[in-house]
């Protein structure tokens, strides 16, 4: 089974310290976990991922697995542990959210939805049940449910009409994922997701849903798609009023340093988020201190390292001004370095807070953090 130990709760509000154990091992909440979404962290070796970033899970991706290089191929491999040597925990999405946001032609029926492959066009169907299969075969640790994610501006009657939808199919997923069994001997969870957009009534029913599936975690949909971002921490903080304490909470695909201490601090465990390595390849990168872009002339002889303070080997083995020369000179291991540097800069985050609330001091640290990591140098 997977479970959940509650450490630690900070004095002043609701953050939290607590450990998840699964068959592949423990993960260390508060934890970021890195996109990779095909199979691979893009650019990133597994042994740099264990060893220097301290990953504890990584992220795959249902939708894109299933159509490359799908199910036959992966089950023949043993599962996705095997395919990519990943021996840690593996949290795979449903595939909803990409159908939604990278497929063409979708159709949505109380049944599923009929989608034709970004890749090359081919028609497929996806229901709550046939992605707890493919999730099956894929292996992964924790699986998510199906889910309808409407997009950040809906209005009430669609967000509410979707909201039904993904309900109904929160129920069919729970069903099927309780009659059907690992096929890898490793026990897997399975998370429903609550959505709502940005409607607390909505919220608060979505969330009294999921409770009463009683699963062994809960995530939190439909943020970060274009609302307000204090409308986003209302949307965490109502939804968390209502999950239950003693399961952890991931929010899914969110965010920014500061998105993901704010959500922290309104009681969320698990986060994943493309931008570390999405925005790392293009040469910005996170640090402490607050946001660099490398690709900027301020750096051309700067040859001091690239994060004094960052916990990679890469941060202090490799100077700015040969990073930006990688950059500007399109060289590859330009948006390598700056992934490593990136992800481990969010493990280091997460990790800290985490260290903080056990301590006692969560709260003033976060807010000066929050303000340090959003500025500019
Ligand atoms: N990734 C980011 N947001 C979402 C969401 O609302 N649903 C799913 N399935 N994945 C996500």
């Amino acid at each position: 089974m997977l479970s959940f130990n509650l450490l630690s709760t900070d004095v002043r509000g609701k953050a939290r310290a607590g450990v998840i154990r699964t068959d592949r091992g423990e993960i260390e909440t508060p934890i970021f976990m890195p996109v990779g979404t095909v199979g691979t962290v893009k650019g990133v070796l597994g042994p740099v991922l264990t060893d220097d970033i301290k990953a504890q899970i990584i992220l795959g991706n249902t939708y894109h697995l299933f159509l490359r290089p799908g199910n036959d191929v992966i089950q023949k491999a043993g599962g996705l542990h095997q395919f990519m040597n990943w021996k840690r925990p593996i949290l795979t999405d449903s595939g909803g959210f990409q159908v939604f946001s990278l497929a063409d032609n979708r159709k949505l029926s109380e049944e599923g939805v009929t989608f034709r492959s970004h890749i090359d066009g081919g028609k497929h169907f996806f229901s709550p049940e046939n992605v707890v299969d493919t999730q099956r075969i894929i292996g992964s640790d924790i699986m998510m449910a199906l889910d309808e994610c409407p997009p950040g501006d809906a209005d009430y009657q669609y967000a509410h009409k979707s909201l039904q939808l993904t309900q109904n199919w929160l129920k069919r997923g729970h069903a099927h994922f309780k009659k059907t069994n690992p096929l890898y001997g490793k026990h897997q969870a399975w998370f429903p997701i609550v959505q709502g957009a940005g409607y607390p009534d909505l919220r608060r029913s979505a969330a009294r849903c999921v409770t009463d599936l009683g699963a062994e975690g809960n995530a939190i949909g439909g943020l970060s798609v274009g609302e307000p971002t204090d409308l986003m921490y209302e949307m965490i903080e109502v939804t968390n009023e209502v999950l239950p304490e003693d399961k952890p909470r991931y929010l899914m695909g969110v965010g920014t340093p500061a998105n993901i201490l704010e959500a922290i601090d309104r009681g969320v465990d698990m986060f994943d988020c493309v931008m570390p390595t999405r925005n790392g390849r293009n040469g910005m990168l996170f640090t402490s201190e607050g946001i660099i872009n490398i690709k900027n002339k301020k750096w051309e002889h700067d040859y001091s390292p690239v994060d004094p303070n960052g916990t990679s080997w890469v941060d202090r083995y490799y100077s700015k001004a040969y990073l930006r020369h990688l950059f500007v000179s399109r060289e590859l291991l330009g948006p390598q370095i700056a992934s490593i540097h990136n992800l481990a800069f969010y493990l280091w985050l997460v990790k800290t807070a985490r260290e903080k609330i056990i301590a006692g001091n969560f709260a003033s640290w976060k807010s000066k953090m929050v303000q340090n990591v959003a500025q500019r140098i």
